[in-house]
């Protein structure tokens, strides 16, 4: 359990040590459904963090780590982990019949408009390109049950009229998608 800031962990750069710990150092993570961060949009890296904080969005972890922060230490640490790279696509074989019926589902609810055509994301979109699958799967899951609340309500309309088996398609594209 990760419960307070260890003593030292008053600069910006022992804070980012603390949050690479989980998230990966080099922007991808190793962890099972913590996502990697890596090229994430600054923005929308300082709204979550921000939603975290105000437990706008519920996880334990990360409301804990983000409960002492001002807006200034938010900013800090989104502009420092924007910038770490992008996490490169899952590899080993790839199922094209999978991949194809995921492009079509993309292609039907433009996911590729708000997310953009290579799916970095930008502004408050997030990245989703080489995200990890496990991650993508709860994540697409808790906008369609309703347990996590998101900055607008673009996610919800979209998930709504997704099945599970779809859900798993598309995640397991976005993690390989190159
Ligand atoms: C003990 C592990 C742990 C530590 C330390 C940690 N995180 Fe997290 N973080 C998580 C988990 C788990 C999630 C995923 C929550 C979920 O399932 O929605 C997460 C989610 C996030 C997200 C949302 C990403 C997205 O794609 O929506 C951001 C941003 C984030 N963390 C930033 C940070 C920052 C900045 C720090 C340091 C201040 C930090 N984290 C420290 C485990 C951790
Ligand atoms: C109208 C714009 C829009 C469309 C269309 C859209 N998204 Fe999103 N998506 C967003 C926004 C905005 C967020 C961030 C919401 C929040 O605050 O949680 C997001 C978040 C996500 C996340 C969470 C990522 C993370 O790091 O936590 C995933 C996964 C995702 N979208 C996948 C998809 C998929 C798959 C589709 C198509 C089936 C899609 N999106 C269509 C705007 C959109």
């Amino acid at each position: 359990m990760v419960s307070a800031w260890p003593a030292s962990a008053d600069t910006l750069e022992a804070r980012v040590t603390a949050c690479l710990a989980c998230h990966g150092e080099n922007g991808q993570s190793a962890l099972p459904e913590v996502p990697s961060l890596g090229a994430q949009p600054a923005f929308y890296l300082l709204i979550q963090l921000f939603m975290f904080r105000e437990k706008m969005r519920v996880v334990d972890v990360m409301n804990r780590m983000t409960q002492e922060l001002s807006d200034n230490d938010l900013r800090g640490l989104a502009d420092t982990i924007a910038k770490l790279p992008s996490p490169p696509p899952a590899g080993g074989p790839v199922d094209p019949a999978r991949m194809e019926r995921a492009r079509a589902l993309i292609e039907q609810h433009r996911c590729n408009f708000c997310h953009k055509r290579d799916y970095s994301g930008e502004e408050s979109v997030p990245r989703l390109a080489g995200q990890r699958e496990d991650y993508l799967v709860k994540a697409l899951r808790e906008y369609k049950d309703n347990s996590r609340r998101a900055y607008d309500a673009s996610m919800a309309d979209v998930l709504y009229l997704l099945t599970d088996g779809q859900i798993l398609d598309l995640a397991y594209f976005l993690a390989r998608v190159r």
